[in-house]
């Protein structure tokens, strides 16, 4: 009996080391991408340094973004020649590391802000970098220079694989959906995916040889769209990066899916509804494809902004989603002024407004008890068919729900995106940074 007893009770203090060492080192990370392009906003938008700081009292990593790449050099370069100049914003950033030495400032390249001439995000230089051990070789000589000589702790690779393409939807309620199998699996948008899968891989060993020596950090972060089955040798890039931020946000978007509102980002599968378009499907396609100790290595993508549709007259009265005959993005919001996307203080206000503001009718807020779903606003569109609004959003309860979801799936913790769309002035409820808040104290 003894033995066994002394036995039994050694195996529990071994595990029970083992989650205290799992939870101090491993989960609960609160990833924050911070949009570098808020700094030099016009307006009421523009986040300064100074109120860039209550943030990192809650983030464990800062991401800047954006970085791009040179299509002829193949090295890496700055994308805001407003910023770049001297990269003086790279420094600022990364000196906040005196006053904040818990965070760790990672530099991201891609993101789908590094656009061709035509204005669109171009995967294609980021495709041909992959292809030849020179281009790659350039590639990473110009990391190791840029985060040595900027102070990054590391590099995030926000690759800008192809995405792919939105699907056609007819009819609203197109029974179609369940008929779908993959995301992509018909209609491939890369016909070398196989090949960039394996150059990737590569680049991917590649970079944590390099960066390893130094100490520094090698991350990847999913874009919404971007198919990992297509370009993603799960099992080799997780043994060689610290994490991945998963693209669960932007399933639906008025860019993508002009005609139809819809909820942007549920946590689980919705009736109806393309299967693979939510944050539950996405977690356990990554979690199949790896062993349950790389779950911590997983970090879910949770967002401080909503997406907006016009509501024409034969979009109905109830504002049950889906929307039908949903006329692109809603107009601007008065701070961030992005057609069809609203940040949190947005949305707040346009709550907050009385019923009988003519100027403005104020939206209604439909919840959601399930949990699972996610939650909208809305007014239907007036007599002559104008004002119609429908955004789906997330707010501190909801992120917190999320928050939720990668704990008990044993996952890394949250990527935030981002904190320059979160109300960083308190305008709202008074406090600042209200959905990073909520999403830290559920961690
Ligand atoms: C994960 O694996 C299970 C069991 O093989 C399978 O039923 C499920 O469809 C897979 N899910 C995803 C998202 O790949
Ligand atoms: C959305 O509605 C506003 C007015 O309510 C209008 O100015 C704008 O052009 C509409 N957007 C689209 C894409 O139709």
């Amino acid at each position: 009996m003894l033995p066994q007893s002394v036995f039994y009770r050694a195996l529990m203090l071994g595990s029970f080391l083992c989650l205290l060492h799992g939870s101090l080192a491993e989960v609960g990370k609160l990833v924050c991408f911070y949009d570098a392009a808020s700094f030099v906003r016009e307006g009421p938008a523009q986040l300064s340094l100074v109120e860039l700081e209550p943030a990192l009292n809650f983030c464990n990593f800062l991401v800047y973004g954006y970085a791009g790449i040179d299509a002829e050099s193949h090295k890496i370069k700055s994308l805001d020649p407003e910023l770049s100049y001297n990269r003086q914003h790279y420094r600022q950033i990364t000196a906040l590391r005196q006053r904040f030495p818990h965070v760790r400032f990672l530099l991201s390249v891609g993101g789908n802000r590094d656009l061709s001439a035509e204005g669109v995000a171009d995967s294609s230089k980021y495709l041909s970098l992959l292809e030849q051990p020179e281009h790659r070789s350039a590639f990473r000589a110009s990391v190791g220079a840029e985060l040595s000589n900027y102070g990054f702790d590391g590099l995030d690779l926000a690759w800008q694989f192809p995405a792919n393409r939105p699907k056609l939807q007819q009819g609203v309620l197109k029974r179609a959906w369940s008929a779908v199998r993959g995301w992509f699996s018909t209609d491939s948008v890369d016909s070398k995916s196989q090949e960039h899968k394996e150059q990737f891989a590569t680049l991917v060993r590649e970079l944590r040889r390099d960066l390893q020596p130094s100490g520094k950090l090698l991350t990847l972060s999913m874009l919404p769209h971007v198919d990992a089955e297509l370009f993603i040798d799960v099992a080799s890039v997780l043994d060689h990066v610290d994490f991945v931020n998963l693209g669960t946000y932007d399933f639906h978007t008025p860019e993508r899916d002009p005609k139809v509102g819809d909820l942007p980002a549920p946590l689980y599968a919705m009736y109806d509804r393309d299967p693979t378009h939510n944050v539950q499907y996405q977690v356990q396609y990554w979690l199949n494809q790896t062993s349950p100790s790389r779950a911590d290595q997983l970090h879910i993508g949770v967002t401080s902004y909503g997406r907006s549709w016009n509501m024409t007259r034969n979009s109905g009265i109830t504002g049950y989603p889906p929307i039908p005959a949903a006329a692109g993005a809603a107009p601007a919001g008065k701070q961030t002024r992005i057609p069809g996307l609203l940040s949190w203080p947005e949305i707040c206000e346009l709550l907050q407004q009385q019923p009988e503001d003519k100027e403005a009718p104020h939206l209604r807020k439909v919840g959601d008890p399930t949990k699972r779903f996610g939650i909208y606003a809305y007014r239907s569109a007036d007599d002559i068919g104008e004002n119609g609004l429908w955004v789906g959003y997330e707010d501190p309860t909801t992120a917190a729900i999320k928050a939720g979801f990668a704990q008990a799936q044993g996952l890394g913790g949250v990527a935030f995106h981002d904190v320059s769309l979160d109300d960083f002035r308190g305008q709202c409820a008074g406090e600042k940074y209200p959905i990073l808040r909520s999403i830290k104290y559920r961690l």
